[in-house]
């Protein structure tokens, strides 16, 4: 399967469609951006890095039964993926404070919540994502009740799953973004990417930081720390 014209480029990410109408390719970049775009950079390998960090995270959720958008790797940096219409929500999911929420709520980070936080932004640069509510969500149209309640209790499956799942290689899952898509039958399947874009996964016998956040705060040693998070996945 070959790209036609390009979709749609994002900030990490590019998409094309393909001969087959309900099929795209989603092409990982190495460019990386932060605070709604205000800071710009590249993180070298990070666009093959990524790809398969994501594909691998959305193979297992698959096997535990979460629907994705997961069609077929192609290559280094592309993916098949099933075309769907996002829903424009960011899902977090929390389960110790850090980045926005230590802020927010004046909780120090590292600080073990006591029950997982779930929360929506809308997304949509011109507002800078705004953080939502059940009650903007459906004044907005972003989604409906139903389609709500399969949101939240996917998010939380694959919160269950991938943290388990990370535990094994000495990972903990302190938070991630979610986006979830509408395919042509209208059912809701998990879509976008699930990496150390999207993650904050910290070494859980060092507390070392292997996500952007290296990026964000300007910590270094950006590119060895997604590489290491790859290299634990695949078991090396
Ligand atoms: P936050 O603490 O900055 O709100 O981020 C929460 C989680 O969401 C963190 O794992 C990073 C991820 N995230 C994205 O994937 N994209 C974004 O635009 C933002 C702000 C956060």
């Amino acid at each position: 399967m070959g790209k036609k014209g390009l979709l749609y480029e994002g900030k990490a990410k590019k998409v094309y469609e393909t001969e087959d109408q309900d099929q795209l390719i989603v092409s990982y970049k190495d460019d990386a951006t932060a605070f709604n775009g205000l800071k710009k950079g590249a993180i070298e390998g990070k666009g093959k890095i990524n790809n398969r960090i994501s594909n691998h995270l959305m193979k297992k959720l698959e096997d535990k039964g979460i629907k994705t958008h997961l069609i077929e790797e192609i290559n280094d940096t592309d993916t098949i993926v099933r075309r769907v219409c996002i829903v424009p929500l960011e899902v977090i999911v929390r389960n110790i404070a850090a980045g926005s929420l230590s802020k927010r709520l004046g909780l120090s980070e590292g600080t073990k919540l006591k029950k997982t936080v779930l929360e929506y932004c809308y997304k949509n640069d011109e507002l800078g994502d705004p953080l939502v509510n059940e009650y903007h969500i459906d004044t907005l149209e972003l989604a409906t009740a139903k389609e709500l309640g399969q949101i939240s209790s996917m998010a939380l499956q694959i919160n269950q799953i991938l943290t388990a799942f990370l535990q094994e290689v000495h990972i903990e899952l302190i938070d991630f973004k979610v986006e979830f898509g509408r395919t042509a039958a209208g059912d809701i399947i998990l879509a976008d990417e699930i990496s150390p874009d999207t993650c904050r996964f910290w070494d859980s016998r060092t507390g070392e930081k292997l996500d952007k956040d290296r990026f964000r705060r300007d910590l270094g040693g950006v590119e060895d720390a997604y590489e290491e998070v790859l290299r634990r996945l695949m078991g090396e």
